[in-house]
């Protein structure tokens, strides 16, 4: 039987009951197929996909074109899931305009329940914008991936005190604006632990720490099938597992019952 859709409501009433909401990157149809059965929460057509699926260095190559793609193959298979569109670098920096029509393709094109886009402050006029005409957002704080020419590579974020109290701002700031849901990516559990005690949005944390509402992973690191770095943060799900189906479904039941992430997938 279909499983009921999962809508922002619903993902609020998870968190209000101390439940933790479980996310997922997804490319295609058949592991959206598999993340549906495992019953995840939120599914993220991530623009990871131009490193895990397509074999770049970093984000910057995804297009709007080649998301949307994936973003309809994954709503065929997930009709259930919270569906999430990640907008690819240059889709919503260069103006709101552009934001709203680029975060529209994902919702028409895709059928996406919202779209995610990186950045504190600077992305809260479209961060309103999107918001007030009906697309709901995810933010994501913390390590910014579209940012590395930026920052010079993967460093953990929120050890410097004012670092910290930046992107506590930060997630207030995007908060008011509207944010239905906030990634936080590769923060000290501290920093991540104050964020989500201190906004009205679901934080999901991937390398923040236990203390999120939910934890989100780049589906081919947790089945260990991404050719590049693995960062620490995350576990591989397979051994143990006879089938990609039984590691999602592992994946799942390890967020819910709190033994993911463990303290060795951490920063503080
Ligand atoms: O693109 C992606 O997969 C992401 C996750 C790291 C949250 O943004």
């Amino acid at each position: 039987m279909a499983r009921e859709k999962v809508t922002i409501p619903y993902l609020y009433q998870k968190r209000a009951r101390g439940e933790k909401i479980t996310m997922l990157t997804c490319y295609d149809y058949p592991t959206a197929l598999l993340e549906e059965k495992a019953g995840v929460d939120i599914i993220l057509v991530g623009d990871s996909l131009a490193m895990t699926v397509l074999g770049h260095d970093n984000t910057l190559p995804a297009t709007m074109d080649v998301m949307v793609v994936h973003a309809q193959a994954v709503r065929r298979g997930a009709p259930g899931a919270f569906l999430v569109g990640d907008m690819p670098y240059m889709s919503y920096q260069v103006s709101k305009e552009e934001a709203i029509r680029n975060a529209g393709r994902f919702m028409a094109e895709a059928g996406c329940d919202a779209v995610k886009l990186e950045g504190g402050r600077v992305m809260e006029e479209t961060v309103r914008f999107l918001v007030e005409r009906g697309i709901p957002v995810c933010g994501h704080l913390g390590l910014l991936p579209q940012s590395v020419h930026q920052v010079g590579g993967w460093r953990v974020q929120g050890r410097e005190e004012a670092e910290a109290a930046q992107l506590l701002a930060d997630a207030r700031i995007l908060d008011q604006a509207g944010v239905g849901l906030m990634v936080l990516e590769m923060t000290t559990r501290t920093l991540a632990r104050s964020i989500t005690a201190n906004i009205s949005a679901p934080t999901i944390g991937i390398g923040a720490g236990p203390d999120c509402s939910g934890q989100v992973l780049v589906l081919y690191d947790m089945l260990g099938i991404y050719g590049g770095r693995v960062p620490r943060f995350v576990r591989n799900f397979m051994p143990g597992a006879d089938s990609i189906e039984a590691a999602v479904a592992a994946y799942v039941r390890a967020v819910k019952d709190g033994s993911f992430p463990a303290a060795e997938h951490g920063f503080d």
